[in-house]
């Protein structure tokens, strides 16, 4: 066995093995879900268990996972020892980490001004535990999903104490049990004018620049251990637009640590487009800007849009491959990359089959193709080409691997600061082992 197998077997163990039985049930809100004989699952090449996302990122130390929707899991199918549905089963087998792609948003928690809704979030942490899975915040502080009395109660006199309440209270009620918050998102829109480059959100107009320091600083008061986020879009590229909307959230990040607020991780959300400009040299030099700064980078959205793709599912499928793999390839060498989460798990449910806006329908009506399982859950190329992703561009992490540095050895202070490779010219000598 070598290294990379025994790390799998490791993380495997730890995680559970794969559906072998699975009843499959109905999902009573949405529709009936098919067998996996109806749709050919048992004919594709093992993707569950130690054939997983969640175990191939594990074995290289990465949390994969996706956004979820909580009221689809079948929740109480698996208390009752297994849920066959599709969704719930995909979602518990190949994510070590969720977000919520909607219900942390205000417009989802806050019915009123007084009152808040946390039946789907409870919900979202009960799978999470119940799949062992981890859970990111999405997220605190946003211009969109207000909910329709923001727009007429809000004030510039009760703004702060509105914001700051929310965050106190959502980020206090799951306190301890948060990977990650986005704390604050989209916050930097060049064409709004401002010389500052911020978005003229209804944050900012009602609380001037303070309000994004304001919202770190209360998230660290409400949970001193979440890693807290700025989350933004539209930067992955080395197009024109994109590298001086990448500068920008470089100069805020910058200006936060600078000041000492309680920053840890830089989103990138990561909505790419099969054809076209691709990321590149740009985008790894941001994240290493990052890294100097001690920040951790989180893939935190990642899909491919096919809406300008001509081609029929093959073309597609093998184009959001492609992206999947170059990207993939791209940044996961940067040690500080923490996290990779796609926005949603099958193409069943994506934004990008829901939204009737122009750059999301195609003109052949045909449906997206953007994530790691198609429409009937069975694994898309771009599920075998983010799994080849994880195999070669991380190194495995073993427990107790005796070829790490003793503790006294690893680096002080900064993480990111070079270290000696052992087994490289002018190391220490391992001693002689096998797995
Ligand atoms: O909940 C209502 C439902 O009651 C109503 O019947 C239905 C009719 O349209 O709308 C439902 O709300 C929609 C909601 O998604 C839930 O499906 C909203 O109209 C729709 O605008 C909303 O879209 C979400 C969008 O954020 C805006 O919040 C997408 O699902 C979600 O994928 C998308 O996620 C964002 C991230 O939060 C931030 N980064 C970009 C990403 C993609 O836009």
């Amino acid at each position: 066995m070598n290294r990379r197998e025994f790390a799998r077997t490791v993380a495997v163990l730890g995680v559970g093995s794969a559906f072998s039985s699975a009843v499959f049930a109905r999902d009573k809100k949405h529709k009936p879900v098919a067998t996996p004989a109806d749709i050919g699952l048992e004919t594709q090449m093992p993707f569950t268990g130690a054939d997983s996302l969640r175990v191939h990122g594990a074995t290289v130390g990465l949390p994969v996972g996706c956004a979820v929707v909580p009221e689809r899991v079948d929740l109480s199918g698996e208390q009752a020892g297994g849920s066959g549905d599709l969704y719930t089963r995909t979602v518990k087998e190949q994510a070590a980490i969720v977000v919520a792609e909607n219900a942390m948003k205000w417009s989802s928690l806050r019915p009123s001004i007084d009152t808040y809704d946390f039946a789907a979030t409870d919900k979202l942490f009960a799978c999470a535990q119940q799949f062992s899975q981890l859970v990111r915040g999405h997220n605190l502080c946003w211009h969109e999903q207000l909910p329709k009395w923001f727009a007429t109660t809000a004030t510039r006199q009760n703004a702060r104490i509105l914001l700051t309440d929310h965050i106190q209270t959502v980020a206090g009620r799951y306190a301890g049990r948060v990977h990650s918050w986005d704390v604050v998102n989209e916050a930097v829109h060049i064409p709004d004018g401002r010389p500052d480059c911020l978005r003229k959100s209804p944050w900012l107009e009602l609380l001037g620049p303070g309000y994004i320091e304001q919202a770190f600083q209360s998230a660290a008061k409400a949970d001193p251990q979440a890693r807290l986020t700025y989350n933004d879009y539209d930067i992955e590229l080395d197009t024109a637009e994109q590298v001086a909307k990448r500068g920008q959230v470089l100069m805020l990040i910058r200006r936060l640590h600078a000041r000492g607020v309680p920053i840890h991780a830089v989103g990138i959300q990561s909505h790419l487009q099969a054809n076209g400009p691709q990321p590149g040299a740009g985008l790894v030099q941001f994240i290493r800007d990052v890294a100097a700064l001690g920040l951790e980078v989180y893939i935190t959205e990642l899909d491919v849009n096919t809406h300008s793709l001509e081609g029929g599912p093959d073309v597609q499928d093998q184009a959001v491959a492609a992206v999947y793999k170059g990207y993939l390839s791209l940044v996961l060498p940067e040690p500080n990359v923490k996290a990779v989460l796609t926005w949603g798990i099958s193409d069943a449910h994506t934004w990008l089959n829901e939204s009737k806006q122009p750059w999301a329908l195609r003109p052949d009506g045909a449906r997206q193709r953007p994530l790691p399982f198609n429409d009937n859950y069975a694994p898309a190329p771009a599920f075998y080409a983010m799994r080849n992703a994880f195999d070669y561009s991380r190194m495995p992490v073993v427990p107790n691997d005796i070829t790490a540095p003793p503790p006294s050895q690893q680096p002080a202070g900064d993480p990111y600061a070079p270290f000696t490779v052992p087994g490289s010219p002018g190391a220490p000598q391992s001693p002689p082992h096998s797995i």
